[in-house]
């Protein structure tokens, strides 16, 4: 059987990349919500149904454990979700706590970067209350970078243009981490690497949430040895083209890592 990995749009590859990796001799389904992407700029009802909708068609195909690679549906319908079915179900969270434990030492701040919806809800208010004593966390939305995301738009002067607005108005000497907190963003840590002073650390979720996922696997014993890696690529508008460009967005993330 294989492990599911959902998200709206082609963000979540960063974590199915991360899983590839790591979870040798697994099988996979990958869904894209191609109805309702992006996510970000929607109400919390639009993205529940959304999700809704796509998790049953995913469960459908059998899966045996299901990564919400998307921090955005994450906040708005883990719960739900693990109310609903009784597979194993893997969500993202910011990195905010191994970001906290980089940069207080140094004195330095964190910057946390996601979408406006996540960045809104309870959950988002409720970890950030529990970690951040000391009062170190900023927040910045950047629901734009999910949109050049969708498009593979990594025009390098493009975003640094863009990045140049986004952050005129922080001191980028106090930050010691800048957490990607959407599973869009790791795509642009080359551009951004670029970008930054070379003192900040860019921290993102996905090995966690694959050290998550395997831990769950092998505590259910239902961890694989025998798949081979494939990947069945599946969409809520059953859009070839959009099947493409999730294997577009996999070989670019492939990519980067030759670099
Ligand atoms: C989006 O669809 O706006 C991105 C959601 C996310 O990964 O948080």
């Amino acid at each position: 059987m294989r492990i599911g990995f959902f998200d709206s749009g082609i963000g979540g590859l960063t974590v199915l990349n991360e899983a590839i990796k790591q979870c040798k001799g697994e099988d996979f389904l990958y869904f894209a919500d191609t109805l309702h992407v992006p996510y970000g700029p929607k109400s919390k009802e639009e993205v529940l149904e959304g999700v809704k909708h796509s998790v049953q068609m995913m469960v459908d195909e059998n899966i045996k454990a299901l990564v919400i690679a998307c921090n955005t549906a994450t906040s708005i319908a883990a719960n739900e979700l693990r109310r609903t079915y009784d597979i194993p179900i893997i969500g993202m969270e910011p990195a905010a706590k191994p970001a906290i434990q980089i940069s207080q030492p140094l004195g330095k701040r964190v910057l946390v970067f996601a979408t406006e919806l996540t960045l809104k809800q309870t959950k988002y208010a409720e970890l950030i209350t529990e970690i951040d004593h000391d009062s170190i966390v900023d927040s910045l939305p950047l629901p734009e970078l999910v949109e050049f995301c969708e498009q593979l738009n990594f025009d390098q002067d493009e975003l640094t243009a863009f990045f140049q607005k986004k952050l005129a108005h922080f001191d980028l000497s106090q930050y010691g981490t800048i957490v990607l907190g959407c599973t869009h963003f790791p795509y642009f840590k080359s551009v951004l690497r670029r970008f930054l002073p070379p003192h900040i650390q860019l921290v993102d979720g996905s090995a966690g949430t694959v050290k998550q996922l395997k831990h769950v696997l092998s505590a259910q014993s239902i961890l694989n040895t025998e798949g081979t890696g494939h990947i069945k690529f599946m969409c809520s508008t059953h859009d070839v083209d959009y099947i493409m460009k999730m294997q577009q967005g996999l070989a670019v993330l492939q990519g980067m890592e030759e670099e």
